[in-house]
């Protein structure tokens, strides 16, 4: 199944079971909202999930796109992106959290063919706030799935505050040799679909309030899913990352860690440019200048000739066009090369000025700090491009 048909095959499954399609939100939240970029498919559906009604009733199906900065230090295994899809379900105060884990078994296996020996689930198993979700248990015992019970990792919020609850995470096994554990103790069982029960609704000083009309909310990540669909060992292997693994990997040959980054970081800044960032010192400006910065240090690590001047058009006009993003190829690539430009006079000036200190000796701490605090010359970059 392609990128195309697997998201036909979960919004028609869903609108066959009365849910109405919104269409996804930017990756910019709305003013006010404390967080820098959208994070979940449920984070722009928030107010509705404490209780305000959706004009388009109370079953919802969306994709959403995301980004999440806790992520970015994990970019460059098999499976993390800084921007990825979501593909979502929402009952607001409808139907509950049994009925949506049957759908989603009924999906994965009869929709899109996934063998349910594959397939492993995890459960909250209480903590001292709230008890174990047994009703979940027993529903996925009924399904003839493996569970294994946790604390932490399945209690799903979307911040400090808000609304959060209880989740089932069903993971999908892509090892090649059987699991030797659990999802919590063999990384090769991958989670791909969250089911979260929201029943509460997280104060201020840390309580817990029971939401008067609990919600359920799904999230399926759409690339790993692809990737389990399409047999694939990673997500860049998926078709959605063809325009970018055919024309880039080649021109820039890197170790595979390091082509992620450059694939994921650089296809990331596309979108985050398309909905209007533009590199910065501060916020989201900032996490747009540190994914371009990254992919150049990366770049010229190996070869300070290499420039973001080479890269094709192809997978700049397949990433607009893939998001819908109201943006151009030339003023993508206009920004990437403003920002090549201001790294490359940072890198140029900071060459002068550690090699001037690097004539005094080897550098200490007190260097590094003076480096980065006077000059702007962070320590990664010190490290990685300017000593020899
Ligand atoms: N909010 C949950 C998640 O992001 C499910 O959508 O995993």
């Amino acid at each position: 199944m392609n990128t195309e048909q697997t998201i036909r095959t979960f919004v028609e499954f869903f609108e066959q079971r009365g849910h109405r399609r919104v269409v996804g939100s930017s990756l910019i939240p709305p003013p006010g909202d404390p967080v820098l970029f959208t994070t979940s498919g449920m984070h722009p559906l928030t107010p509705y999930l404490t209780g305000r009604p959706h004009p388009l009733g109370t079953r919802l199906v969306d994709v959403q796109r995301c980004l999440r900065t806790t992520d970015l230090d994990e970019v460059g295994d098999r499976i993390h992106l800084t921007v990825f899809e979501m593909l979502g379900s929402w009952s607001l105060g409808d139907y509950d959290g049994q009925q949506s884990v049957r759908w989603g078994f009924e999906l994965l296996r009869d929709g899109f063919g996934l063998d349910t020996s594959r397939m492993h689930v995890t459960v909250f198993g209480g903590d001292s706030q709230v008890g174990p979700d047994t009703e979940s248990l027993s529903t996925w015992r009924d399904l003839g799935l493996p569970v294994e019970l946790t604390g932490d990792e399945n209690w799903w919020s979307n911040g400090p505050t808000g609304p959060c609850g209880p989740d089932s995470e069903i993971f999908v096994w892509t090892g090649d040799t059987p699991p030797h554990g659990t999802p919590t103790t063999d990384d090769r069982w991958v989670e791909v679909w969250n089911h979260v029960q929201l029943r509460y609704d997280r104060q201020e000083d840390g309580t817990l309030r029971p939401l008067s009309q609990p919600s359920v909310d799904t999230g399926l990540g759409l690339e790993r899913l692809l990737g389990v669909l399409q047999g694939k060992d990673s997500v860049y292997e998926v078709d959605v990352f063809e325009p970018w693994t055919s024309t880039v990997s080649p021109l820039w040959p890197l170790d595979e860690p390091s082509t992620r980054i450059v694939l994921d970081h650089l296809r990331s800044s596309i979108v985050v440019i398309g909905d209007g960032v533009r590199p910065s010192n501060t916020g989201r400006g900032y996490v747009l200048r540190r994914l371009v910065r990254r992919v150049l240090t990366t770049l010229w690590r190996e070869d300070s000739g290499r420039t973001l001047c080479d890269l094709p058009t192809e997978p700049i006009r397949h990433t607009i066009d893939h998001f819908g993003l109201s943006i151009g190829v030339e003023p993508v690539r206009d920004v990437l090369l403003g920002e090549q430009e201001r790294f490359r006079d940072l890198v140029r000036r900071g060459r002068r000025v550690v090699s001037r200190r690097l004539s005094r000796g080897p550098l200490g701490e007190r260097d590094y700090q003076d480096l980065h605090e006077t000059h702007g010359l962070p320590r990664d970059l010190v490290r990685t491009l300017l000593t020899p």
